[in-house]
């Protein structure tokens, strides 16, 4: 079984996702750890992303593992560098390049092998996983996505500006919309929540319903 959770930045889907994945006890595929990793190492091997014949040589040579909840690097863990502010633009930037995004897909796809999945990201239920089981897009406006970023941040005892995070928000939507390959949209046959107004619970009891519905659990438990 694989079930896709496509959106923008801030709709909620990693968390979403990762309790799905729980309650379900299938593996949770962060796609844009992925992205965040290769875009931190590119970055720090100050290749540009016009560099294009560098990028490409870079890419043969750089190694991404997913184990669980952690991203490695060449056998380095940078699960947690790769969540700072500055690796989100980053990210944004060279994953929107398509020698990065085709030198991942593989390794995206053969996650499948592994086990059922739920893989959460921009392209997954249209490029990734074009067959997946339950293809949802999740999405809310940027105006509550910066309110969750912000309460996110305060929660954790960080400083935050919500009108930047706003904005921060809508650059990066219009980017990842608008670039040439695999831009984010609503992939066929997806199922749109827009979560603006509903609780994380009310989310997940959603999807949950939509796996029942389809009959997805019997298949998990097969
Ligand atoms: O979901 P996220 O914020 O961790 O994603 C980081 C960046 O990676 C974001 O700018 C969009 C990009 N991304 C992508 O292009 N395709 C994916 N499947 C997942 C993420």
């Amino acid at each position: 079984m694989v079930i896709t959770i496509d959106g923008p930045a801030g709709a909620g889907k990693s968390s979403v996702s990762k309790q799905i994945a729980e309650i379900l006890g299938i593996k949770f595929l962060d796609t844009g750890a992925i992205y965040r990793a290769i875009a931190l190492i590119l970055h720090e091997a100050e290749i540009q992303p016009e560099e294009n014949i560098l990028l490409r040589e870079a890419l043969l040579k750089i190694k991404i593992k997913i184990l669980g909840k952690k991203v490695y690097v060449n056998d380095f863990d940078v699960s947690s560098e790769i969540r700072t502010p500055k690796v989100d633009k980053l990210a944004s930037v060279y994953s929107a390049l398509k020698p990065v995004r085709e030198s991942l897909l593989e390794l995206q796809r053969e996650q499948e092998n592994y086990g059922s999945l739920i893989a959460e990201g921009r392209d997954v239920g249209s490029v990734v996983f074009p067959n997946s089981d339950l293809k949802i897009y999740l999405t809310a406006s940027p105006e509550a996505r910066a309110k969750r970023r912000y309460d996110e941040r305060i929660s954790k005892g960080m400083t935050a500006d919500y009108e930047k995070i706003l904005l921060d928000i809508k650059t990066r939507d219009e980017y990842d919309s608008q670039r040439e390959v695999s831009p984010l949209k609503i992939p066929d046959g997806a199922i749109i929540l827009d979560t603006s107004d509903m609780t994380e619970q009310q989310v997940i009891d959603k999807i949950l319903g939509f796996v029942h519905d389809r009959g997805l659990q019997k298949i998990e438990a097969e």
